[in-house]
């Protein structure tokens, strides 16, 4: 396996795998690798010739008062997974490398960005807006994939990937679930045992908006209040769980919905303990 740290490097190296005409799978990760990252290796691999993925903890996207220092790291560990994957190359690079002394060039991803997460983390998508283009550019054409569970980060990526004319496929990949439901996710690793039980109340809430929703549907109208009504009281009876939002949006725009009809997204975010988790379902009415 190689591992690259610096971005001129892994820009050429990119350009001599095109030259040679391989298709190029780019998962981009923050490390502390687990099952869902996996999954989108390995949906990779089989899509490329070359699978290429990138490790690295972006501060660009932490606000000031999250957990960028606390962040799970293991990277021996990473590496290990990514070799019994097959992976032949990872790019590591330093924040200093990133972001040296005096950067200055962001990307503001506008309208998507004010919704759903964006409201309590204001700088988060342009943190990730920004990484991703910067990583685009240096792997250059490629598929990328991406988990379902940060459902509005697929979306941002997508607008930015149209808006600049970017030459990447944008593929996401179904939400990886632990056997009782819980979204796979790094930030999984922060709860505490009474926490992690609590934690499935997330996906419980989803799946009692969707059983609310298909229950509504033979009556014409299913207003998306009932939905959100009938996910918050689940919530309620979990007394550990703070809740920050959910919502019936629409898949596209992630513009709240006032009634439910075609398809839409159900989505929540709720702190257990000190821990934000993330989840969501899309449902065709
Ligand atoms: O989803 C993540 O792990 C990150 O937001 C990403 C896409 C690697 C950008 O830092």
């Amino acid at each position: 396996m190689n591992i690259i740290k610096f971005p001129y490097e892994m820009q050429a190296y990119c350009r001599e795998l095109r030259q040679k005409r391989a298709s190029i799978g780019f998962v981009p990760t923050m490390g502390f690798l687990h099952e869902g990252h996996l999954s989108l290796v390995r949906r990779a691999k089989k899509e490329n010739d070359t699978v290429i993925v990138s490790i690295f903890v972006n501060p660009a996207q932490f606000g000031p008062d999250e957990d960028l220092e606390r962040y799970p790291r293991n990277f021996e560990k990473d590496i290990s997974l990514l070799k019994s994957e097959g992976v032949e190359l990872v790019f590591h690079p330093k924040a200093s490398d990133m972001y040296p002394e005096g950067y200055a060039t962001f990307i503001d991803v506008e309208q998507v960005t004010n919704r759903l997460c964006g409201l309590s983390r204001p700088s988060h998508f342009k943190g990730v807006a920004t990484i991703v283009a910067k990583l685009f550019n240096i792997v250059g054409q490629c598929r990328s994939y991406f988990g379902q569970k940060d459902y509005q980060q697929t979306v941002v990526v997508k607008k930015m990937v149209r808006d600049l004319h970017l030459d990447v496929e944008v593929v996401v990949c179904p939400t990886v679930r632990e056997a009782d439901g819980l979204a796979i996710s790094s930030r999984n690793s922060y709860l505490q045992p009474d926490e992690r039980t609590a934690a499935t109340v997330l996906i419980k809430a989803l799946r009692a908006g969707e059983a609310e929703a298909l229950r509504l549907r033979p009556c014409g109208k299913v207003e998306a209040a009932k939905v959100t009504d009938a996910m918050q009281s689940v919530l309620e009876n979990e007394l550990m769980a703070e809740v920050e939002y959910v919502e019936a949006a629409d898949p596209d725009t992630l513009e709240r919905l006032k009634q439910l009809n075609g398809k839409a997204i159900l989505a929540l975010a709720v702190r257990i303990g000190r821990t934000r988790l993330i989840d969501n379902l899309i449902m065709e009415i």
